[in-house]
């Protein structure tokens, strides 16, 4: 089992700007995330991810840093986060940093420097180059829209920066950057933060000599994830970090790595390897996208069956190998309950049964803010309500391409990342108690009836639901540590699998849709003596175990005879 605490605990994501604004601006802070530690704790979290909250021009909300060692100004100052931390820690919490290694802000004293000239010390910590026929170094597109390259006319070069232009991608080749990296990691760790979140961590390495990707349609630019994701070199300098700075410390730490499989994955998070703890995987999250190659917003409805098979390869082949970090949702992707379940009909059945899924998975679960109370995506009205900058440069590029109106605001509406980043919502008083001011982006319209307070009075809420889940989770060894095996592989809508560890066994039900579907209990389970440990429906005193009709999004978790 190899028992460890980050595979036990329960991780919370905090999105400052939108988690709770105690200074009165508009904006979260965090002496705002401060005064909900007690909210958090009582839900049962171990520990908070917390989103960038270093100095930043905020281009995209703090995963532009210009300074890591100092604290964004709209979110405080170090003193609060001391306070936050120590705060934390005295609740028996602890806080996991979120660190952008692959790029810096366009405004870091390093990158000012490096752009100053050709000969100056700093020009290497960044990717310039020359451009080519007239045009940029290579055919690679940014994830958010465009090419990879920026041209700078001081010195007439490109640098390349694999997101927005104001995110200029760090030189990892140059050893003075890692130095710089790990010394900045280093300090983080002295003042007590407890594991970080490496963002993009799959991209700090690039093909040598930054090839052109195939390109058979000569577009512009074209998609060449292949070229700058999870390269060998990316795992030498994990176990470089690892053996020379996190190694030293008892903290967790996870990766964001897109494009790669389990099997991939173990070369980050396999016992032996010294790099990761885990790994945030991305297959899921690709299912209702035409391919990963044509990019999220070309959208296709998703199937159980392929969800199936992604996490029950992700659950067989890192058991006894690795660990999963599970999510449904995060501040990069639309709300769970509007893509997995159903906001219309279902929206507190749907959310609890998505809620069964994530926390009685092998992994530890990661709960995105607002998600325990099952906040819906908010279906803006128009551009105008957008803030992010991947959505607003896809809007942009669309319009240019000639693309109507309606149909992008569809993949905005389905996948924009402003879907998870409206305000927390606190209670029903304005702006959902989360600011005295308006917000910097606009609280979603049913804030009335989905809020915290309200969640907290009602026994059936989802937020009393997940409380249960997670406090289930740490009452039962098997929940954490138990061998997953999926059930009905082939069953269009009933999604179930065992976990066994020892001599506990338990037995999940999730429908994931709204029709009535029959489970049939496995032959080789015996129903005399299961217990259920929690259900979105009460049982009802008639019913068949043996053969047992599902209601709409029902899920239901028993605790069998071994
Ligand atoms: C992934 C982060 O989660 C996302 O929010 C950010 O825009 C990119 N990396 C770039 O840092």
């Amino acid at each position: 089992m190899n028992p460890k605490w980050w595979k036990e605990s329960v991780v919370y994501q905090i999105y400052p700007i939108s988690f709770k604004d105690a200074s009165g601006d508009g904006i979260g802070d965090l002496r705002g995330v401060t005064s909900k530690l007690d909210y958090l704790k009582d839900l049962g979290v171990d520990v908070i991810w917390l989103c960038p909250i270093y100095k930043s021009p905020n281009h995209d909300n703090g995963y532009d840093i210009s300074d890591y060692c100092d604290i964004q100004p709209e979110y405080g100052t170090m003193e609060d986060f001391d306070r936050l931390l120590r705060e934390a820690h005295s609740r028996g919490m602890k806080i996991m940093m979120d660190l952008v290694l692959n790029h810096t802000s366009n405004e870091h004293p390093w990158f000012i420097e490096s752009k100053s000239s050709e000969d100056n010390p700093k020009r290497d910590y960044y990717i310039w180059r020359k451009g080519k026929n007239g045009g940029p170094p290579n055919n690679w597109e940014s994830y958010f829209s465009g090419s990879v390259w920026e041209y700078d006319s001081t010195t007439d070069s490109y640098y390349l920066h694999l997101y927005a232009k104001q995110q200029p991608d760090l030189n990892w080749d140059n050893q003075a950057v890692v130095d710089e990296l790990h010394d900045m990691i280093h300090w983080w760790l002295k003042k007590g933060v407890d594991g970080f979140r490496f963002d993009a961590i799959a991209h700090i390495v690039k093909a040598q000599g930054l090839p052109d990707a195939d390109n058979p349609n000569r577009l512009p630019t074209v998609r060449a994830y292949q070229l700058f994701s999870n390269l060998d070199k990316v795992h030498t300098l994990l176990q470089n970090l690892h053996d020379q700075v996190l190694f030293h410390y008892d903290i967790m730490t996870v990766g964001e790595t897109s494009g790669l499989g389990p099997h991939q994955a173990l070369d980050y998070v396999g016992d032996t390897r010294r790099e990761l703890n885990m790994v945030f995987q991305f297959e899921h999250m690709y299912l209702d996208a035409e391919s990963p190659g044509s990019g999220k917003w070309n959208i296709k409805p998703w199937n159980l069956l392929e969800l199936k098979k992604v996490m029950s390869e992700w659950q067989t082949v890192l058991h006894n190998q690795g660990w999963n970090a599970n999510y449904l949702e995060n501040h990069d992707q639309p709300r769970s309950v509007s893509r997995f379940g159903n906001d219309l009909n279902y929206r507190v059945e749907s959310a609890k049964m998505l809620a069964t899924f994530l926390l009685t998975l092998e992994g530890t679960p990661y709960i995105f803010q607002g998600q325990e109370i099952g906040m819906t995506n908010p279906s803006f009205a128009s551009i105008e309500d957008y803030r992010d900058v991947e959505t607003l440069n896809f809007y942009h590029d669309m319009r240019e391409k000639g693309m109507p109106e309606e149909s992008i605001m569809k993949a905005i509406r389905k996948k924009s990342r402003d879907n998870a980043r409206t305000p927390m919502q606190w209670d029903n008083s304005e702006n959902a108690g989360f600011s005295k001011a308006q917000p910097w982006i606009n609280v979603n319209s049913n804030y009335m009836e989905v809020n915290v307070a309200a969640a907290q009075k009602d026994p059936n809420s989802i937020y009393n639901y997940y409380k249960e889940l997670i406090a289930l989770r740490k009452k039962y060894k098997v929940i954490v540590y138990g061998e997953y095996k999926l059930l009905l592989p082939l069953d269009p809508e009933i999604y179930a699998y065992t976990r066994t560890c020892e001599d506990e066994r338990l037995l999940v039900i999730l429908n994931f849709f709204d029709k009535q579907p029959v489970f049939e209990w496995p032959r080789e389970i015996n129903p005399e003596g299961a217990k259920l440990l929690i259900s979105n429906y009460k049982p009802s005193s008639n019913e068949n175990v043996n053969k047992l009709t599902l209601r709409p999004y029902e899920s239901r978790v028993y605790l069998l005879d071994s």
